[in-house]
């Protein structure tokens, strides 16, 4: 029987890429969104996989929609944590909305995501979570300070709930892609991002399929060994 494996911000940029190379290993997915019901059909009408409309910052809604998708499809057996946002701006000018609006979005879904889903994952003693952090969470970046806590947090996150999960099957790993060519990047200003490009030692940005793969390969039974890891996917630009 095929696993199910929830993916969240799954129709789009890197979440699309992971949902795909999740379907090419033989899983069902649940591509969660928010609110673009646009890339939500394309999804749908490309893959043939189910989407589900809900907000991650919601807790209540989270329980909600993990219960509806175990009742459709099936047990989960694979989280991707992939929705994220950014308000970037320097912090002596940036809104108490706009923090609690980027951390809410990264950090606060990741917990509600994974409350959620592991009391089934530790019940059945198998689950395999992997959570995106960013390249700037790893180092900082000027204007993110937002952005960066949360991912950082991220990674403090996965670090403790692996531990507690090692004994029950259950994994839980940190991605940390660099400059992707998504919206996200797209939205940098292009003097600032050509500076980026400069900096990232082979040359380019990253493709959203070099994403899927790491994600494609924690999420397999291969990767049983390894748990509470942090992974940097971003061409060589920060090697920690
Ligand atoms: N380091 C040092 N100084 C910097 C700097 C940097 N990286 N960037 C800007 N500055 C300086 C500017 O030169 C300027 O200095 P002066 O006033 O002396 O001229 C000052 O800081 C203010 O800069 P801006 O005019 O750009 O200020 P702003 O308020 O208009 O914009 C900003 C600030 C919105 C943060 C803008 O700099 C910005 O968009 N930076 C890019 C942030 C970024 O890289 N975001 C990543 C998004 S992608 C992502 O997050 C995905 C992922 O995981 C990788």
């Amino acid at each position: 029987m095929s696993q199910i494996a929830i993916v969240t911000g799954g129709t789009r940029g890197i979440g699309r890429a992971i949902s795909e190379a999740l379907i090419a290993d033989g899983m069902k997915v649940a591509a969660i969104y928010r609110g673009n019901d646009e890339a939500a059909q394309k999804f749908r009408d490309e893959t043939g996989q189910g989407t589900f409309k809900f907000d991650t910052t919601d807790l209540e809604g989270c329980m909600n929609g993990v219960a509806e998708i175990e009742e459709k499809l099936g047990p989960v057996s694979v989280l991707v944590n992939n929705a994220g946002i950014t308000r970037d701006g320097v912090l002596h000018k940036m809104s108490a909305e706009n923090w609690h609006m980027v951390i809410e979005a990264n950090l606060g879904s990741c917990f509600n995501m994974c409350r959620a889903v592991i009391p089934g994952m530790r019940e059945r003693g198998y689950g395999r979570v992997i959570n995106n952090s960013s390249i700037n969470g790893q180092k900082g970046q000027f204007g993110q300070t937002n952005y960066c806590a949360s991912k950082a947090g991220i990674i403090g996150f996965s670090r403790a709930l692996a531990q507690e999960s090692a004994a029950k099957g259950i994994t839980v790993n940190v991605v940390c892609p660099g400059y992707i060519d998504t919206e996200m990047t797209k939205a940098i200003d292009p003097d600032i991002l050509a500076t980026v490009v400069k900096q990232i030692p082979v040359g380019r940005l990253g493709k959203p399929e070099e994403i899927g793969n790491i994600v494609s390969m924690l999420a397999s039974e291969k990767a049983s060994f390894i748990t509470g890891a942090t992974i940097a996917v971003n061409g060589g630009q920060h090697m920690a």
